[in-house]
């Protein structure tokens, strides 16, 4: 059985790892600074699972040591978004934790592929490359996933028709400027754009940008089950060499004409993590939406640079 150590046994984490034993892919280590809290989830988890009828172990621990082996470590370690705040606030705080998961991961698992859920996601993403010195390739964050997910969520209950029928594709960074793609999204192959009128397009466009804080003002934290299962998704692709296609945080080397950062774009996900970066043709519009997105996510990009002395 492939092994998966998820870093951060907060709601996001716990919810990873309840969508993961699910699908029952992988033994499941919980790691946590809490004590107590990584080995109670586990153990409640693990307790779970004759009813659900999966097996998989998932054990709980305040160290480093248990995640030894693991073919993919998830970070979900850091503090979450309160309402008010942007992504952005908690870089100060997030990127020592997340640095700290990083490196203390690699040290027993030096052949894992990261994935990264921490926020401000394409600079934690970022960081977690320079401070491993991994290949770009094991270095992904999750945003697009779920972004593009709460768009086909907005799109069904508009149309009334199977959330499996709606392909929506986010691209950019994790933010408000985040750039959903009508053009490219689609119901069971109809262009949305044909099929919803212009002024409902535009609400649900800008509804998924505002996705997460719409949850932030319900919960006063953020969201956690979707996130989960954002992140078993993009799991169970690697672990399975799956090649599936999804919007992901990816090393940009030139593509869509930036380099040096973690943007989300769409991404083909397998065994080695980011197998190839597909480029769409984009229009004017989508090319100047992108752009200023890039722009934020560079800003935070060069915030973390100036707070982790990094070249
Ligand atoms: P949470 O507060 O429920 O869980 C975070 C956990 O990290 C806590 O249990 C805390 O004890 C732990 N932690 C703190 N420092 C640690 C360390 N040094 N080592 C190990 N564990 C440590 O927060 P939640 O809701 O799970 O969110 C976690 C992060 O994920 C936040 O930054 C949040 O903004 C982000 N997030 C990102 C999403 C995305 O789409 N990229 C979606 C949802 C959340
Ligand atoms: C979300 O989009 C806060 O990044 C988190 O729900």
């Amino acid at each position: 059985m492939a092994k998966v150590s998820i870093i951060g046994a907060g709601m996001t984490g716990a919810s990873t790892a309840v969508w993961l034993a699910g699908r029952e892919i992988a033994d499941l280590v919980l790691v946590d600074i809490v004590e107590g809290v990584p080995q109670g989830k586990a153990l409640d988890l693990y307790e779970a699972t004759p009813i659900l009828g999966k097996d998989v172990e998932v054990v709980g621990s305040n160290g480093y040591e248990a995640t030894a082996g693991s073919d993919i470590v998830v970070i979900t370690a850091g503090m979450p978004r309160k309402p008010g705040m942007s992504r952005d606030d908690l870089l100060t705080t997030n990127a020592e934790i997340v640095g700290k998961a990083a490196t203390e991961t690699l040290k027993y698992s030096p052949e894992a592929v990261y994935v990264i859920l921490t926020n401000p996601l394409d600079t934690m993403a970022y960081m977690t490359l320079k401070v491993t010195g991994l290949p770009p390739h094991r270095v992904v964050g999750q945003a697009g996933v779920l972004d593009s997910a709460r768009m086909r969520a907005f799109v069904a209950m508009e149309t009334g028709i199977s959330v499996e029928n709606i392909q929506c594709y986010v691209m950019g960074g994790h933010g408000d400027e985040m750039v959903p793609l009508t053009r490219h999204s689609n119901i069971a192959g109809i262009p949305l754009r044909d099929y919803l009128p212009a002024d409902t397009l535009a609400a649900i466009v800008e509804r998924t940008r505002k996705g997460g804080g719409e949850i932030v003002n319900l919960l006063k934290t953020s969201a956690y089950y979707a996130p989960g299962a954002a992140v078993a998704q993009m799991v169970e692709a690697i672990l399975k060499d799956k090649h599936l296609i999804v919007p992901a945080a990816a090393y940009m080397q030139g593509q869509y004409g930036l380099t040096d950062m973690y943007f989300g774009v769409p991404v083909v996900l397998g065994r080695n993590g980011v197998e190839r970066i597909l480029e769409y043709e984009l229009d004017e519009d989508e090319r100047q939406q992108l752009e200023k997105s890039a722009a934020a996510v560079r800003e935070t990009h060069e915030a973390l640079k100036r707070l982790m002395h990094l070249e």
